[in-house]
């Protein structure tokens, strides 16, 4: 079970579906860790090293071209977004985490409980095995940046660009993503803050650094 697992009090990382902020956000809690002057790597996932990210462009580009038959089979996915965490989580986060750095990483194991696990619909202990052998940790602290799929879809077009293969899912794989993520808060409530992301940006903002701030306060 989840709650088994050790915390890294510096890892934070931040959470949500398409559209809901999280790149937003990830300035914001940078700012108050700097200002905190705290030494700080930012990553992201699926990715974070130079092969994880051949993985992410595997995962997001598989089959973008309509005449290619083959998709990518979810369990497939789920494997690669792991090899890709296995290979960030050694060569980045832990190194990090040894040295008393505070890691900032956009998405984290959350996101495949909530897409590969609630989306696909892979079965729950299998990624809890994943997550402890191939993690063995949870974040100190996860920003949920909770919107509603509809927002959240209307933003990504808003900002443009050819959507990648999850984008390209369906508003009901959306719906259980989402879900996803509500079940592992309700599993874990002490470790997340839910952000509302579906307030104006400045209002966003500001939840944000009380969030951060007084997590900083709890961990001092
Ligand atoms: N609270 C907000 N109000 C209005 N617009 C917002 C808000 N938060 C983010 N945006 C805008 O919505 C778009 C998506 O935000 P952002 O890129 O931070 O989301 P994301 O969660 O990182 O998305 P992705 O899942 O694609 O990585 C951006 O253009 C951003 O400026
Ligand atoms: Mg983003």
């Amino acid at each position: 079970m989840n709650d088994v697992l050790p915390r890294r009090a510096r890892l934070i990382t931040l959470e949500g579906g398409e559209g809901a902020g999280k790149s937003t956000a990830l300035a914001t809690v940078r700012d108050c860790l700097q200002a905190d002057g705290a030494n700080l790597v930012v990553s992201r996932e699926p990715g974070g090293t130079p092969l994880a990210e051949q993985l992410r462009a595997m995962v997001l580009h598989a089959s973008r071209q309509d005449d290619a038959d083959e998709r990518l089979h979810p369990s497939a996915e789920l494997l690669m977004v792991f090899a890709a965490r296995a290979q960030h989580v050694a060569e980045v986060i832990e190194p990090a985490l040894a040295r008393g750095d505070w890691v900032l990483c956009d998405r984290f194991t959350d996101s495949s409980f909530a897409y590969q696990g609630a989306g696909r619909g892979l079965d729950m202990a299998w990624l809890a095995d994943l997550e402890r052998r191939v993690v063995g940790f949870l974040p100190g602290l996860t920003l949920w940046l909770d919107v509603p799929v509809a927002l959240g879809r209307a933003r990504v077009q808003r900002r443009g660009g050819v959507p990648d293969a999850i984008e390209r899912e369906q508003d009901d794989f959306f719906e259980r993503v989402h879900g996803g993520f509500a079940a592992r808060m309700a599993a874990d409530p002490q470790r997340f803050a839910r952000i509302d992301a579906s307030l104006p940006l400045a209002q966003m903002v500001e939840q944000v650094q009380r969030a951060v701030t007084s997590y900083l306060q709890q961990v001092a």
